[in-house]
């Protein structure tokens, strides 16, 4: 699904706590539905911009969570003026949105199961790809590791997640990492699907290439436009460089030879 020319403005219709985050939902009735994977530039329209600092000035990028019914999802966590701002936005507001942007995820062949491994705020794209493999009837389990309790709220976003913790606090404590290998040592016949961290997307990446098994990252990447203008969001693969926001944000684990150190989720 490509973008139309332009931004477009759209209005909050609701705007929900979620543990350590928050669920912006936003009437976008004009805006091509995403495939799960994609993003779009964000801002809102008042108080954006002109301060002392002139933070946040530029739109910043998310996973679109959901979208249905016109009405489109984003899960944030507050890190920066930028989301901060926007994690302040209340029903009837308005934001300015670009997208639906990038490239998103493609579906397992050869019947293989779907695994979805998500890191903290990175589990945004993850929620709509769930939602889209279970209605094509494709099984999609969801491995996400969180920092602590308040974090692991979010995985309720999913069907049936298995969570693993920092803390100890939810779930199996320590890496999400862990319950892959743990879902790989019973059932290899899976393709990997993968958002988070940089750290955890590298150890998922050397993972599945140890084990000859196919797997798509959600990459991150400070991004000034959304759109391939800017160079600002390059990552090196195997072939070149690439420019997270139109040679992905998902890429082919295969194109990568490690994880950039900044291509991931805000930790
Ligand atoms: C394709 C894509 C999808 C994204 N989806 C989501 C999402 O669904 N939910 C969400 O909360 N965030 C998402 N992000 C990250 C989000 O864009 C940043 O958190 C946001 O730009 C931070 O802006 P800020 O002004 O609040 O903080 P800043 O002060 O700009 O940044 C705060 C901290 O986050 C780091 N950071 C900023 N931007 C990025 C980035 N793009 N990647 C990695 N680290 C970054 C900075 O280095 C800094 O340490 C996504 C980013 C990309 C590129
Ligand atoms: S953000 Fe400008 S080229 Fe990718």
């Amino acid at each position: 699904m490509v973008a139309p020319f332009g931004r477009r403005t759209v209005q909050i219709t609701r705007s929900d706590t979620v543990g350590a985050y928050r669920v912006l939902h936003a009437a976008d009735p004009e805006g091509p539905a995403p495939v799960a994977g994609q993003f779009a530039m964000l801002q809102s329209v008042e108080r954006w911009g002109g301060g002392e600092d002139e933070r946040p000035y530029l739109p910043r990028a998310f996973s679109y969570a959901r979208f249905a019914g016109g009405e489109a999802q984003f899960l944030l966590e507050d890190v920066g003026p930028g989301t901060n701002r926007l994690d302040e936005l209340t029903v009837g507001d308005e934001m300015w949105l670009l997208g639906p942007l990038g490239v998103g995820f493609s579906a397992p062949a050869d019947g293989r199961r779907a695994l979805l491994v998500g890191g903290g705020v990175g589990i945004a794209p993850l929620v709509i790809w769930q939602d889209t493999l279970l209605e094509q009837g494709t099984q999609a389990l969801a491995l996400l590791g969180f920092r602590d309790r308040a974090r692991a709220q979010a995985a309720e976003l999913l069907r049936d997640a298995r969570v693993a913790s920092d803390d100890g606090s939810v779930g199996h404590h320590g890496l999400v990492l862990d319950l892959l290998q743990r879902e790989l040592d019973q059932d290899a016949h899976a393709v990997v699907y993968a958002c988070g961290p940089a750290a955890m997307l590298e150890a998922v990446r050397a993972e599945c290439e140890r084990r000859k098994l196919p797997a798509q990252l959600a990459l991150e990447s400070g991004m000034a436009c959304g759109f391939g203008a800017c160079f600002g969001c390059v990552v090196p693969s195997r072939d070149g460089y690439l420019r997270v926001c139109v040679d992905g944000p998902v890429i082919d684990a295969a194109r990568l030879e490690r994880v950039d150190q900044h291509a991931g989720a805000s930790p």
